[in-house]
């Protein structure tokens, strides 16, 4: 019988080397797809590719921000896998402070990374997805795309722009078979947010607000992201999934 699920062999370019990159990536590894980890950090994405169960993964440098730089991981996964068959980019910032004490620097590095950045990445993957006949693509954004949480103007602003900037482009590529989705988790422990989640208010505050009572884990985003990098997610494109006990209903 044929696995709908399956990701066997399939070339994927996962972006961001953090908690949840990292997490996704060996969870896909162990399917067996053949992936290329990039990061700006170098460190991390020789760490995370030589942790990979498999063969025949590489690692490369990505700044999300730079085009160039966009293409050349592209090409990397190209190279390494034949084509490219599906993105993943889990790559992004949190900045969080009253919209009255917020750095209008943090503001615009937000959106610069979470949003210019995840559209740098998607067009230059889309470009070889178009020439291939198709591809997907799935963005790493959050229940902030539609909860409005206080200090998240920065935050919550690029992860509302990425969803929206997902369902234009797969209106655009739909045609070519280019599916973009986002998935849009819950707090989840990772480096991330370790450091917000120490402060109990903060802790309170969120933990308040999951109807199920618990964070989010890395293993909770393994289901979408199979669905939407295989066959059984073939005819799925412009979505935001909430993975999120409830966060996003209340
Ligand atoms: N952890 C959470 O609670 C949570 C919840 C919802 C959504 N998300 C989203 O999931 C994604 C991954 O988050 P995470 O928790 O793994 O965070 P993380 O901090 O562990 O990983 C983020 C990665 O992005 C990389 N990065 C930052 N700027 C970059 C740039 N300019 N170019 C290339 N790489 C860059 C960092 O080096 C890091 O490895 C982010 O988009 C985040 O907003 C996280």
């Amino acid at each position: 019988m044929t696995d709908i699920f399956d990701i066997e062999g399939r070339s994927i370019l996962v972006a961001g080397a953090g908690g949840i990159g990292a997490g996704i990536a060996a969870e896909l590894a162990r399917r067996g797809a053949r992936l290329t980890i990039a990061d700006v950090d170098e460190t991390a994405v020789e760490r995370v590719r030589e942790a990979l169960p498999g063969e025949g993964h590489a690692a490369c440098i990505l700044n999300i921000t730079e085009e160039d730089s966009c293409a050349s991981a592209v090409a990397t996964a190209v190279s390494n896998g034949g084509r490219l068959d599906g993105v993943l980019n889990a790559v992004g910032i949190l900045r969080i402070a009253p919209a009255l004490e917020l750095p209008i620097d943090d503001f615009t590095a937000s959106l610069n990374i979470n949003v210019t950045g995840a559209l740098l990445l998607a067009r230059q993957a889309g470009k070889i997805m178009i020439d291939q006949g198709g591809g997907r693509i799935v963005t790493i954004a959050s229940v902030s795309s539609k909860v409005a949480n206080p200090n998240y103007a920065a935050y919550a602003t690029s992860k509302a722009a990425l969803s929206q900037l997902t369902r234009v482009l797969a209106v655009e590529w739909a045609k070519h078979q280019v599916a973009v989705n986002a998935i849009g988790p819950a707090v989840v422990p990772t480096p991330m947010s370790n450091p917000f989640m120490t402060d109990p208010e903060y802790r309170a505050y969120q933990m308040s607000h999951i109807p199920m009572g618990r964070m989010a884990t890395v293993e909770d985003l393994f289901g979408t992201a199979l669905l939407l990098l295989s066959s059984a997610g073939a005819f799925i494109t412009g979505q935001t999934f909430y993975i999120d006990g409830g966060r996003t209903l209340v």
